[in-house]
């Protein structure tokens, strides 16, 4: 198979940053995905309606004329979130989920929840309005070895927080162990996975072995190889509950490459090239239009795109670096050539 024809896809975790950033990436984005799911965790964090609505009319404002992409907004869940702004978010039309960073998982998470009993009456509202959940599934606290957040969240905090809202729908985003990703692919209707192409593709090792890996960092951490591979079969296997989030997370060069650099990895140029990579290698290309495309509007009740792109077997040099406002920002794969690219209209 030498060219593969999709529904043009949706990014269903993405952030877009603010400001310079914001302009610099907003473009790429759009020039590959329809719509997104913009993560909230601006500085301040996107806590209201009419913060998201602002934030909005940012990002609209940063697309290039003509541009048709749809930003997906959500609300940055807090421990006070007021049942009545899930009423307002709901009704809006624009804010399509609510977000849970726990309290100190990953970048900007300082606003995040302390605990999720102080979120009862929000998430019951969620659960009222049919306003999904997207989880970042971490357990925080100093106790807690880094490779076993994800699992420690799932068994203290999910499991107990399906079972006191049992009408809330989840998304458990950036799954990256191989028990993420056997919840993921159940037969709970409420749950569904997002897959980023970096844990498709990675484990630790390629972080940390032959030197320290900057641009290969991101939260949760990439894990052990069995764990990659059971995020590939589940990522493969057609289950209608598990689709694309890139979780593309863009940071200034002089912020990744440093004494103390930021997690997060750069991908919403290529995602889809890499993606095709991973997809290829499980002999599952056929399964990417679902995956990118179809499953992920059916979970959030959208319709699927009407408009088509193709993917073609051929070179795509990854640049050292994009422009990315005030400083560059450096993609995963920087200068290497990946095997699948978007077929320019
Ligand atoms: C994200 C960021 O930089 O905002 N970083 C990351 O490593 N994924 C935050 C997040 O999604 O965890
Ligand atoms: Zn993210």
């Amino acid at each position: 198979m030498d060219t593969l024809t999709l529904p043009r896809p949706d990014d269903w975790h993405l952030h877009l940053r603010d400001g310079a950033l914001l302009e610099a990436v907003a473009p790429q984005a759009a020039a590959v995905f329809s719509r997104a799911i913009i993560m909230p965790n601006l500085q301040p964090p996107v806590t209201t309606v009419e913060q998201a609505a602002a934030y909005r009319q940012r990002i609209l404002a940063a697309l290039p004329a003509g541009s048709t992409f749809e930003p997906l907004m959500t609300l940055y869940l807090t421990d006070n979130t007021p049942p009545e702004e899930i009423a307002r978010a709901a009704a809006s039309g624009f804010v399509h989920a609510v977000k849970l960073y726990p309290a100190g998982a990953t970048t900007h998470s300082d606003a995040g929840v302390t605990d999720l009993l102080l979120c009862y009456d929000a998430l019951a509202a969620m659960e009222e309005h049919g306003l999904p959940l997207l989880i970042h599934g971490e357990r925080t606290g100093p106790e807690l070895d880094i490779f076993e957040r994800e699992t420690a969240f799932i068994d203290d905090v999910l499991q107990p927080l399906l079972d006191r809202h049992p009408r809330l729908r989840v998304v458990l985003e950036h799954v990256t162990t191989a028990e993420g990703a056997e919840l993921v692919t159940g037969d709970d209707p409420r749950l569904a996975g997002t897959f980023t192409p970096q844990h498709l593709l990675y484990n630790r090792n390629d972080l940390l072995v032959g030197g320290l890996k900057p641009h290969y960092y991101c939260m949760p951490i990439l894990k052990r190889e069995a764990d990659r591979e059971a995020l590939l079969e589940a990522a493969t296997s057609g289950h209608p509950r598990v689709f694309l989030g890139t979780d593309s997370a863009p940071h200034p060069q002089g912020a990744k490459e440093s004494a103390c650099g930021c997690a997060g990895c750069y991908t919403a140029p290529i995602a889809l090239s890499l993606y095709a990579e991973a997809f290829e290698a499980a002999g599952a290309l056929g399964r990417l239009a679902d995956f990118a495309g179809r499953n992920g509007p059916a979970f959030y009740g959208l319709p699927v795109n009407q408009e088509t792109v193709t993917l073609e077997r051929a070179p795509l040099e990854v640049p050292a670096s994009y422009p990315g406002g005030d400083a560059p920002v450096v993609p995963l794969r920087a200068g290497e050539t990946l095997a699948w690219r978007l077929r320019q209209p």
